[in-house]
C-alpha cells in the first residue's frame, strides 16, 4: 500500500486529482469507478476546472458509483450529487454512466449491476472511508458480501450522512457495490478527509490485520492501493 501523506485536504484533492488525470490521460477509455460524499467534492472540483481548461478529456470514459439510496427523493439521490458536482461539468458521455437507480426495484437494480459487474472490471477506483470504516456501504459487520446487495444503514452512517438531506431523514437503505467488486478494481485510491476518521485509518496504516469490523482494512489485500490523507490524521 502506497502511503501520501499531505499537509491540507485541498492538497490531498489535488494529489487525488492528479492520480485520476493521469490515469485517463493513460487510457481514455477506462472505467473510472466514483465515490459520493464530502470527500471527493473537491477532488471532483479540479476534475471539471481540468476539463474547462482543456487538459483533461473524458469523452472516452466510462463511471460505475459506488453506491445509491433505495427510496430517497431525487433531491437528495448520489445521482444528483454526480451530476452536481462531476458530471454536468466534464465531457463525460452521459450514456457511460452507471449507478444504481434510487426510485427502481431495488432488487431488480442489484441484478443489473452483478451483471454490470460480471462483464467489466474497474480500472481505478475512488473511494472515501466512512467514520466506521465503511467503503460503499459496506458497513462493519460479522461478514462482509462480496457482491452488489441492498444494505441496511447503520445509526453512526445515518447521523454523518443526516446533513445531506434536507429534512435530516437519511433512508434505510442503499444499493453498495460489495467488497469482492471494490477488490477487483485495477488500481484503488483511497483519500482520507476529517478527524472523524483517525481510529479506522490508524486501523489501516498500523494494524496490519484485516477485519470485517473495519471494512477498509480489506484493502490490505489488494495489490495496488494509494491512500491519500492528511498527516495530522495520522499522528
Ligand atoms: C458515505 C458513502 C461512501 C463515502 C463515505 C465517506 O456514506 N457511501 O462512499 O466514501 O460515506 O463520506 P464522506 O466523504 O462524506 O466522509
Amino acid at each position: 500500500m502506497k502511503v501520501i501523506l499531505t499537509e491540507s485536504y485541498e492538497e490531498s484533492a489535488r494529489k487525488g486529482a492528479e492520480i485520476i488525470l493521469d490515469a485517463v490521460a493513460r487510457d481514455p477509455g477506462l472505467l473510472l469507478g466514483l465515490a459520493t460524499g464530502e470527500t471527493p467534492v473537491a477532488i471532483y472540483r479540479l476534475l471539471r476546472e481540468a476539463c474547462a481548461a482543456g487538459t483533461a478529456d473524458f469523452s472516452k470514459a466510462r463511471t460505475v458509483n459506488l453506491d445509491e439510496y433505495v427510496g430517497c427523493r431525487e433531491e437528495d439521490s448520489y445521482r444528483r450529487f454526480m451530476d452536481e458536482n462531476l458530471f454536468d461539468g466534464i465531457n463525460l458521455d452521459k450514456s457511460k454512466i452507471t449507478i444504481a437507480d434510487h426510485a427502481a426495484d431495488p432488487a431488480g437494480e442489484v441484478v443489473r449491476l452483478r451483471a454490470f459487474f460480471g462483464a467489466n472490471r474497474v480500472d481505478l477506483q475512488l473511494l472515501g472511508i466512512g467514520p466506521n470504516g465503511h467503503i460503499g456501504f459496506n458497513e462493519p459487520d460479522s461478514e462482509l458480501e462480496a457482491g452488489v446487495h441492498v444494505t441496511g444503514l447503520t445509526e453512526s452512517t445515518k447521523r454523518a450522512n443526516a446533513h445531506w438531506f434536507a429534512d435530516g431523514a437519511v433512508p434505510d437503505q442503499a444499493i453498495t457495490m460489495g467488497m469482492g467488486d471494490i477488490l477487483k478494481a485495477k488500481s484503488i485510491l483511497l483519500v482520507v478527509k476529517g478527524e472523524s476518521k483517525r481510529e479506522v485509518l490508524r486501523g489501516l496504516l498500523d494494524g496490519g490485520k484485516v477485519t470485517t469490523r473495519n471494512p477498509a482494512t480489506f484493502l490490505l489485500l489488494h495489490p495496488d492501493v494509494t491512500v491519500v490523507t492528511e498527516r495530522s490524521l495520522t499522528v
